[in-house]
């Protein structure tokens, strides 16, 4: 089985940023084969990883409730849509959730999708998956555990209060998680005393273990721009070490 890491946090705060360096961290160690999944409806993991999307499981939902090709069973062409959806990259692969299906619907088509899921996962060793701020992929996704839930905050009294509200919503959720860690990212330098003291605070009284607080950093955001892939960063960038750092006290 998988050991399954998933994002969460509110929008803006940095958890594609993050998904992009966690794999370029795990790809550098060889904790590989990896599913990167981008389960963010306004996906954009693809475009840190310089990578073009061909078609998102939203797609391929839709594409099952209508006619199938003939000769092809409903089982069939969702096998060879799930594997032409995949885009397959040295020592990890990349699949995109795209939209979710509206509410309350239990359809077949999900069903089957869900199962063709789970036999995908079993060739993994690592799921990675870039949340949007909703939980609700994570449930539709048939995932049965998250093992690592890494919370992403900015550095604002307000930010912490919604990490910290995001780290008790998972408690209803249908998965089940194991560990729950907070980063706060886009910190000024050096932190001021009071917000040190308060990210410290939010973590323990919100059954968050702290991995770690990220710089804000100039060069990402040029590095975005450029359009190249994250996994090309310098690994002596500020921001790069402090990520590897609190994925080494998350991961080890
Ligand atoms: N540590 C950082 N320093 C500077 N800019 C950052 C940092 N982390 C993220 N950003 C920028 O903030 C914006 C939002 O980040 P993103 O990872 O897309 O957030 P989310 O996925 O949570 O919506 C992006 O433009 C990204 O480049
Ligand atoms: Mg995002």
């Amino acid at each position: 089985m998988p050991k399954i890491i998933a994002m969460a946090g509110k929008g803006g705060t940095g958890k594609t940023t993050l998904t992009a360096l966690l794999l370029k961290y795990m790809l550098g160690r060889g904790q590989t084969p990896i599913l990167a999944v981008d389960a963010d409806s306004n996906a954009n993991l693809n475009e840190l990883l310089a990578l073009e999307i061909r078609l998102t499981i939203g797609e391929i939902r839709k594409a099952l409730k209508g006619e199938m090709p003939a000769g092809m069973s409903r089982d069939q062409f969702m096998e060879m849509q799930v594997h032409q959806a995949l885009i397959e990259e040295q020592g990890y692969d990349l699949l995109v959730m795209g939209q979710p299906d509206g509410p309350g619907c239990y359809c077949a088509a999900n069903q089957h999708l869900a199962m063709t899921m789970d036999h995908l996962a079993g060739n993994y060793a690592w799921i990675v998956v870039d949340n949007e701020a909703g939980m609700e992929h994570l449930s539709r996704m048939n995932l049965r555990a998250i093992d690592h839930l890494l919370v992403v905050s900015d550095p604002s009294a307000r930010g912490l209060l919604t990490a910290c509200r995001i780290a008790e919503l998972t408690g209803p959720l249908a998965v089940e998680v194991g560990q729950q860690h907070l980063i706060v990212n886009r910190a000024p330098q050096p932190i001021p005393g009071a917000l040190q003291a308060k990210i410290e605070e939010t973590a323990s009284r919100c059954n968050l273990a702290l991995a770690g607080v990220l710089p804000a950093s100039e060069e990402l955001a040029a590095w975005e721009l450029s359009g190249r892939s994250y996994l090309e960063l310098a690994d002596d960038l500020p921001v790069v070490r402090a990520a590897f750092a609190a994925f080494d006290r998350i991961l080890s």
